[in-house]
């Protein structure tokens, strides 16, 4: 299996995602000549995949120490940047030194925000290790951490020197975690890539079995995609980024009405399928588009309607908190000019959609 490189073409900032076997020894170039390099990780997955970093960090001639935080959302928060930038000073971390993200998204929100402000900004490589963070978290720059009102309410742009992604590190995922990143792949074969949404006709039993070619074929299709978006939308203030959130607003409202029921990557797999209905209902796409997200999110092994018992009406009242709607009802929805955002549609629409998906009343 060979390595893959996606430009994330930034100007001055611009990097490469790289994909493969050997995109942990790149660290070693990457990183050659720095004094210390503090590698962020939780301690399972460092357990399991730190050593082939720290053996890279070695021949770069750098010293390394390895800085755990908590596992789960509750720890993507501001005392644990507090906590991290601390031991990170007490261990001597400069301006010129470098961070490395070992993990999956809450790693590489947590060590990218806490780089992007230490020292007001030190150097940040990111080494996803789940399939969200390949795809998803770790690529465009985006971190930063929650507060008790809201998701991701403090945060900052820092792009990282590099993503290096190997996929072989997915073989010790959770089988949960891999479907959140799976909701993601979704995403991005509806986004209109027909060879990605191809490989997942073809390939869906390698995908779900982690191959590792196959997987980072799917890795490279998925980073180019956010990469091009990245690329004309950095900071989010064309709304061209915003296609990103395809199925994302009835997704982030399922994962709150139905709490840990739902995976985030099994939620946005039943926020597509709303998607390509509604679509279909507001007549902005044929049957057959509609058809064609079901056979998709189906193929991934993700779920195509929501759990039973979930009211309408407290849905719509989560769609309408959503952090990226303007007070109304936001949708990224498919149509005659591709994916794009669609204000305040007509809510029997919404409705006749929401009941497609098993949300009545
Ligand atoms: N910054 C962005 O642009 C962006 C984009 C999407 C999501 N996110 C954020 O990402 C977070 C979710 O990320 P996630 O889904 O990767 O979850 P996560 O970071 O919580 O990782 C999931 C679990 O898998 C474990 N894990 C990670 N890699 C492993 C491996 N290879 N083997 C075994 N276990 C492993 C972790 O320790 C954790 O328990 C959310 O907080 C979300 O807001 C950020």
């Amino acid at each position: 299996m060979s390595t893959e490189r996606v430009r994330v073409e930034l100007g001055a900032r611009a990097y490469d995602v790289v994909v493969g076997p050997a995109a942990l020894g790149e660290l070693a170039a990457l990183l050659a000549g720095r004094r210390r390099v503090a590698v962020v990780s939780q301690a399972v997955v460092a357990a399991h995949h730190a050593e082939p970093l720290r053996r890279a960090i070695d021949a770069a001639g750098a010293r390394h120490e390895t800085f755990l935080v908590g596992d789960g959302e509750e720890h993507k928060r501001l005392a644990t940047v507090d906590d991290l930038a601390r031991r990170l000073a007490q261990w001597g971390l400069r301006r010129d030194d470098a961070v490395v993200a070992l993990g999956g998204g809450i790693v590489a929100d947590v060590a990218g925000f806490t780089a992007a402000t230490y020292h007001r900004g030190v150097d940040v490589v990111q080494a996803p290790t789940t399939l969200l963070a390949m795809v998803d978290a770790s690529i465009g720059g985006k971190t930063g951490v929650n507060l008790p009102e809201g998701k991701n309410l403090v945060g900052a742009f820092h792009q990282p020197l590099a993503v290096l992604a190997d996929p072989s590190t997915l073989a010790t995922l959770p089988e949960r975690e891999l479907r959140c990143g799976l909701g993601e792949v979704a995403k991005y074969a509806l986004l209109g890539d027909d060879v990605l949404a191809a490989t997942v006709d073809r390939e869906a039993e390698a995908i779900r079995g982690r191959d590792p070619a196959t997987l980072a074929g799917v890795v490279v299709r998925c980073a180019r995609i956010k990469a091009r978006v990245v690329a004309d939308d950095e900071r989010e203030l064309t709304g061209r980024r915003a296609v990103l959130n395809l199925g994302h607003t009835l997704g982030h409202a399922l994962e709150m009405a139905a709490g840990h029921e739902l995976a985030h990557g099994e939620a946005v797999a039943v926020g597509l399928v709303f998607a390509g209905h509604l679509a279909c209902v507001l007549e902005r796409v044929p049957p057959a588009v509609a058809t064609r997200y079901e056979e998709v999110v189906a193929r991934l092994g993700l779920p195509v309607r929501a759990p039973a018992g979930l009211r309408a009406a407290d849905v719509a009242e989560l769609m309408r908190r959503d952090k990226k709607s303007a007070g109304g009802l936001t949708f990224v929805l498919p149509g005659p000019d591709g994916v794009t955002r669609v204000d305040d549609p007509d809510p029997a629409a919404v409705s006749k959609a929401l009941a497609v998906v098993g949300i009545e009343g």
